[in-house]
């Protein structure tokens, strides 16, 4: 009796510990900031790629690491005229027709002004990029920053922060420009001074839904933590349509401003880790599973620079779980190539 209640306390005791699981092991001495990542299939390798001096690059047989820091994207800078150009922010790494997308941006300290670029590879390797420059730019009511790619009825951007808040416009084909000059775009999340950003929109294959994740709060202030439970987080909302409207788990939309604000918890500081946030989420087709990257400040040492977090999703729910291990691989039929959609322009677009 007294051992069953030993033993239930011990129970007890690691489900709480292990309420939310840590980082999967190989990355906690990889430093990045706004870290995005992709398979390669053919070469059996993960890239990863993290704002910094013309785009870090890295690459790692598993998720498991290790990961090898093999140079940058860019050659010497972006070709955008504009900002602090050599220091590109917050790559978004996709696969569009048979080639790999790294959208990023530019922007200039003290300035509400970012430029979006692109860069595309044939491969994702060291070398292998090729500069297109700018995409678009702010402009009044948006800041061009903080790219997220997503196939919806044709090729779709996802941006902003701050200012507006976080957008989808449609891209050409070639993703190069935007489909159309005066860039009509949808409101998906934030705006009315409400400072989110890094927005990323996911359907995982085992749900009806679309969700957006994003960040919001303050990292370290001059190394000093701010007020608890205002540091940096990972929210998220769902909709039926990549398009919106995402609601969080009360039902509220995140587009409208509420007290308590609106978004529901993924991510937030835990053990030893402190304000993880910059996310991005994509299949792994390795272990079948929906897999989140982020960064991190270590609680142990708060000095050292940004780390790299992966874990596994579970979307189970209906919502996105952190798990230790990669959710059961689904068995399911090759499906078909995707039925190309009939174009639907945006109201009030006219083309380019
Ligand atoms: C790299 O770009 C900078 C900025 O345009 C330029 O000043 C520098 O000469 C370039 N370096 C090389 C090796 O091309
Ligand atoms: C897809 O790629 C092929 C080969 O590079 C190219 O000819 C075609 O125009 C591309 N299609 C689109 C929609 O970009
Ligand atoms: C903290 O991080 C710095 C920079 O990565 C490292 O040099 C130092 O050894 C770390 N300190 C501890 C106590 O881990």
């Amino acid at each position: 009796m007294k051992l069953a209640i030993i033993a239930n306390a011990v129970i007890y005791a690691a489900m709480f510990v292990s309420a939310v699981p840590g980082p999967i092991s190989g990355s906690t001495n990889v430093a990045v900031r706004d870290p995005t990542m992709w398979y390669n299939a053919k070469l059996k390798k993960y890239f990863l790629f993290s704002t910094g001096v013309n785009i870090r690059l890295f690459h790692s047989p598993s998720l498991k690491g290790p990961w090898t820091r093999d140079g940058t994207v860019l050659k010497n800078c972006s070709k955008i005229d504009f900002g602090d150009r050599c220091n590109p922010w917050a790559p978004d790494v996709s696969f569009h027709n048979g080639t790999y997308n790294l959208f990023y941006s530019v922007s200039k300290v003290g300035s509400a002004t970012g430029v979006i670029g692109l860069a595309t590879s044939p491969s994702m390797k060291r070398g292998t990029w090729t500069d297109h420059g700018e995409v678009f730019r702010s402009r009044p009511g948006f800041i061009g920053i903080d790219p997220n790619y997503i196939d919806f009825e044709g090729p779709k951007l996802v941006f902003g922060s701050h200012l507006g808040g976080i957008f989808m416009a449609s891209l050409r084909d070639n993703l190069l420009k935007p489909k159309y000059a005066n860039m009509p775009r949808v409101n998906l999340a934030g705006g009315k001074d409400r400072a989110v950003e890094g927005a990323v929109v996911y359907k995982p294959k085992s749900s009806k839904y679309y969700y957006l994740f994003f960040s919001e709060g303050v990292t370290l202030l001059n190394g000093n933590k701010p007020p608890k439970g205002t540091e940096y987080k990972v929210l998220v909302g769902r909709s039926t349509s990549a398009k919106g409207p995402f609601v969080d788990k009360n039902g509220h939309k995140l587009t409208e401003k509420r007290t308590p604000a609106t978004g529901s918890l993924v991510l937030g500081s835990h053990d030893n880790i402190y304000a993880p946030g910059g996310q991005s989420v994509f299949f792994d087709p390795v272990s079948g599973a929906d897999v989140i990257v982020y960064h991190y400040v270590k609680n142990n040492n708060l000095t050292a620079p940004a780390t790299l977090g992966i874990n596994y999703l579970s979307f189970k729910t209906g919502w996105p779980v952190i798990v230790k291990d990669p959710p059961k691989k689904q068995t399911q039929k090759p499906t078909p190539p995707k039925a190309k959609p009939t174009p639907q322009p945006e109201k009030g677009g006219c083309k380019a």
